[in-house]
């Protein structure tokens, strides 16, 4: 095998999906310290509380609402593996940047509270990872708080989800009185003790079944009992149906206490895929051991507002990446040198100099790139696009300051190219209040914010009646404009995109026109 298959190999690039307060953060934080990256849990949390004091910019909206809008990389080293872990933020509202970093994983877990189970942002960022058909890990989080019984979990997953669960760990005790679980396959039972505050790895007894139920001898027999009616029913994980996102092995545990912590991410290595040969547009997939090649799934305007700098997140996808090297933009067919490419860990930034197809770079300042660029040596390739989802919300932008037009078409063409908002026009050459969309309205706040600090334009939006909007094509566009039930508007990359008034609009009109092209999820 090649270096280069054999470093993709040992790649695991995954992201975490969860609804506010399921405990991301907690659970980040621990894997981190099971994978041996920290010593002590509690230091990306810090960083960030950190971060948050210190940036003066549009991340404010971050701080003052308490919600991560950023979204930042973590690499470490575990046992034979590199992980990868991509943070996404949680909320609703900023699905589309999470969909982004989901373009770059080969894997998600999604985190559940046991109490709670699938709430709405799970729901959401489900269908996106669905949408790209890449594994799911679940972990049932805080099950030493009182929550559902894990049968009826695994019930109301099956349910909402339409996802075949299997339970590679069984939890012993019930919720609220947790002991610990059983590993499935290995038949064992990890006794866990906690340690303060969880800060650092929880003390851990492996013990056998004669064991676990002289020691645990008022919780076991339950737990033997469930753990037989699942070998009944679902002995072993159907690794096709996981490898697709139809089943998915659930874990039971408590990041707080770092139950189950260790187990989760032994399952990781074992399980989450390696990088794949990526879908190429017209062509074949790139080979891993192809020349470099990466993906641009992100750009983060004002990651460090002391040096009002734009770094482009870029995931590789094939060869390996070295320092300085020139790779050429597929869609501008021009060279970019990489000579700040870094590696971001946290809010920590380390010059990196070699990386494989799996890994995440941050390059700074680099004002030529857009979300869905490839980069390449030769021979040449372009990445299947990103797909943007479907705007729920609009309103109309108007520039105060009729002094600073340029600046005013300058930024809103920076912060659709930058996937912030949608840009939408009525008109594609000239319309002086141009429409911005998105998945939720806090993306306008964060327009409105950097229009003003960045571009020195204020601005003022007004309300619209449109409610939803789907992609289109030229014969869709045609029909769409002789109707008087859907509005054509003009997107910044050139998409047709038909406006509603009513999800009742929307119904009829593709009653009506059954053959017209009405895509919920937008391809770039
Ligand atoms: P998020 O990033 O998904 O929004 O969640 P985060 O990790 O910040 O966790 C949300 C809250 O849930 C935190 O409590 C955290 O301590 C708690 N939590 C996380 N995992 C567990 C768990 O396994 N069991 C229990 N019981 N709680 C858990 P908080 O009160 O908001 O903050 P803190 O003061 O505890 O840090």
């Amino acid at each position: 095998m090649s270096a280069i298959l054999e470093e993709a190999a040992r790649r695991r690039t995954f992201a975490i999906i969860s609804h506010p307060d399921a405990g991301k953060t907690t659970l980040t934080e621990k894997l981190l310290l099971y994978g041996g990256a920290v010593t002590e849990a509690g230091a990306v949390g810090a960083a960030r509380k950190g971060r948050r004091a210190a940036t003066s910019d549009w991340m404010e909206i971050e701080r003052q609402r308490g919600i991560s809008v950023t979204s930042t990389v973590l690499r470490f080293a575990y046992r034979d593996a590199i992980v990868n872990l991509l943070d996404t933020p949680g909320h609703h509202d900023f699905s589309e940047d999470t969909l982004r970093v989901l373009a770059a994983a080969d894997c998600a877990v999604m985190l559940l509270d046991a109490a709670r189970g699938v709430e709405a942002q799970t729901l959401r960022l489900f269908e996106v990872a669905q949408a790209r058909g890449i594994p799911l890990l679940t972990f049932v989080n805080k099950y030493d708080r009182p929550g559902l019984e894990p049968l009826e979990m695994l019930d109301h997953i099956e349910s909402v989800l339409g996802l075949a669960p299997h339970p590679l760990v069984w939890p012993v005790g019930i919720p609220g009185d947790f002991r610990g679980v059983v590993d499935r396959r290995r038949e064992t039972f990890h006794r866990f003790t906690r340690t303060a505050r969880g800060a650092t790895r929880a003390a851990e007894e492996i013990l056998s079944a004669e064991q676990a139920a002289a020691a645990e001898a008022d919780a076991w027999p339950a737990a033997a009992e469930e753990l037989e009616l699942l070998d009944a029913v679902a002995p072993e994980l159907d690794l096709e149906a996981f490898a697709v996102g139809r089943a998915t092995p659930v874990f039971f545990g408590s990041a707080v206490s770092n139950f189950g912590v260790g187990l989760l991410l032994d399952a990781l290595l074992e399980l989450a895929p390696s990088p794949k040969p990526r879908p190429t547009t017209g062509g074949e997939p790139r080979p891993l051991d192809a020349p470099f090649s990466a993906l641009v799934f992100k750009v983060q305007a004002n990651m460090d507002p002391r040096h009002r700098d734009r770094v482009a997140f870029l995931r590789v996808c094939s060869g390996r990446f070295e320092r300085g090297m020139r790779a050429t933009n597929a869609r501008t067919g021009r060279p970019f040198a990489m000579a700040h490419a870094h590696e971001l860990f946290g809010d920590e930034r380390a010059v990196i100099d070699d990386a494989y197809p799996g890994d995440v770079l941050g390059v700074v300042n680099a004002a030529d790139l857009r979300v869905g660029d490839t980069l390449h040596l030769d021979p040449p390739v372009r990445f299947e696009p990103i797909p943007t989802l479907a705007p729920e919300h609009f309103v109309t932008v108007r520039n105060r300051d009729s002094s600073r037009h340029k600046q005013f078409q300058r930024g809103l063409a920076q912060l659709a190219e930058e996937g912030v908002v949608h840009l939408l026009r009525r008109d594609p050459t000239a319309d002086p209040t141009p429409v911005l969309a998105g998945v939720g309205p806090l993306q306008f706040e964060v327009a409105v914010d950097r229009l003003d600090r960045e571009f020195g334009v204020p601005v003022g939006l007004d309300a619209t009646s449109w409610v939803a909007a789907r992609l289109t094509d030229e014969p869709g566009a045609e029909v769409v404009r002789r109707s008087s039930f859907a509005d054509l508007l003009y997107r910044s990359d050139g998409e047709l995109m038909a406006l509603f008034t009513s999800d009742y609009m929307l119904e009829r009109f593709a009653a009506d026109h059954p053959d017209v092209r009405l895509d919920r999820l937008l391809t770039r």
